[in-house]
């Protein structure tokens, strides 16, 4: 494995005063991860440096063509004070799986979870106490190359970042408003929606705006092809409580296979919960909820852990879930898992490691 040099800060820069009011991904810590990739080299030059904006040239292709990955993991405080990580080792598969539909040469993932391990000690300080805070984890590949022909890059910069958050909605565990949206979509199967690269996000901004300005905080996508079927919201997987089994739309491409969705999913078959993953129309759930058998509605993810869902706009319809208030099974999950990460409750997956 290659070794990781190190140049720490000259000076630290002051932590957050009050952990309560850290936002989401607003502060940086003092250090960063940087490492360089150039054809027939390789990756090459892991180093751990200051915190710094990166050179980079106004012909970068990233800043033209959007070649870019991402990922999102975090390190959260154990009550004896240590670090742990949930299940990184997904995290960097999912980001050469991102890689390969981009034409990213692949990470070693192995190395690149040491790399977050190393990262982290150097910060450990910015670990938040406060109860919900964590410390946010970006890793990141872009093309760097200066070059304005479109093609795969021979040079790429992977970084990691790390960002002290709350909570990633204002209202923290408060149900969530979603706007189903009919007219803009997100991706499409065969395009790079199973993927975390930026011109996904970017493509949802519109909707997001539209959805915000119609007093709702995420939107839902549907299916882009016939606008029928369940996709995700924003930045989490969807699941419904649908009479006395748990439907979440299933992996077909154009959604994002979440981390913690899968832990969700492994949660309920561990409790004897049925849980189905299908297509889901959006029909079906506007009926459910007409009809009652909709129970309750949560998105799953990193940044937004577990979110109710209290109210779905679907044009003039609004369908409020369980009376806008957490269910009982939302709340099962939420506890499960965050009591896994914190380190607060048994792991008997082994999803929590130490760093
Ligand atoms: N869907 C999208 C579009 C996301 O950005 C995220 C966040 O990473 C998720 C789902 C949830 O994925 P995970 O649980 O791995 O964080
Ligand atoms: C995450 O949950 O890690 C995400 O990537 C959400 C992000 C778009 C803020």
């Amino acid at each position: 494995m290659q070794t990781i040099s190190v140049e720490r800060v000259a000076v630290l820069k002051p932590k957050p005063q009050d952990e309560n009011e850290l936002g989401f991904g607003r502060i940086f810590t003092d250090h960063m991860f940087l490492m360089d990739y150039d054809a027939g080299v390789g990756w090459h030059d892991a180093r751990i440096v200051p915190f710094a904006p990166i050179p980079l040239s106004p012909a970068a292709m990233c800043l033209h063509y959007g070649q870019e990955i991402f990922e999102g993991m975090k390190a959260y405080r154990a009550p004896d004070g240590g670090i742990r990580l949930f299940r990184p080792e997904l995290n960097m598969e999912r980001l050469n799986l991102s890689g390969n539909r981009l034409c990213i040469p692949p990470v070693d993932e192995a190395f690149a979870v040491e790399a977050v391990r190393q990262l982290v000690r150097m910060d450990a300080d910015w670990v938040p106490r406060a109860e919900g805070a964590s410390l946010y984890i970006r890793p990141f590949i872009f093309a760097a190359d200066e070059q304005l022909g479109v093609h795969p890059a021979k040079h790429l910069i992977f970084s990691i970042i790390l960002s002290p958050v709350g909570a990633y909605f204002p209202g923290g565990l408060d149900p969530v408003k979603i706007y189903v949206e009919q007219e803009y979509v997100r991706a499409v199967r065969g395009g790079m929606g199973y993927t975390k690269t930026a011109g996904n996000y970017a493509a949802s901004l519109k909707a997001q705006e539209k959805a915000n300005a119609a007093g709702y905080s995420q939107v839902l996508w549907l299916d882009g092809i016939e606008h029928k079927y369940i996709e995700e919201v924003g930045a989490m997987n969807v699941f419904f409580v649908l009479g006395d089994t748990v439907v979440t739309p299933a992996l077909q491409g154009s959604i994002l296979g979440g981390i913690t969705r899968r832990s969700c999913l492994e949660l309920l078959q561990s409790w004897g919960v049925r849980a189905e993953e299908r297509p889901l129309a959006l029909a079906e759930l506007m009926e459910g909820a007409r009809g009652g058998r909709l129970k309750e509605a949560f998105g799953s993810g990193t940044a937004a852990v577990i979110s109710p869902i209290g109210a779905l706009r679907c044009g003039e319809e609004e369908a409020v879930i369980n009376g806008s208030t957490i269910g009982s099974l939302t709340r099962r999950l939420y506890d499960a898992l965050t009591g896994i990460q914190w380190g607060r409750a048994p792991d008997p997956f082994g999803w929590s490691v130490a760093i």
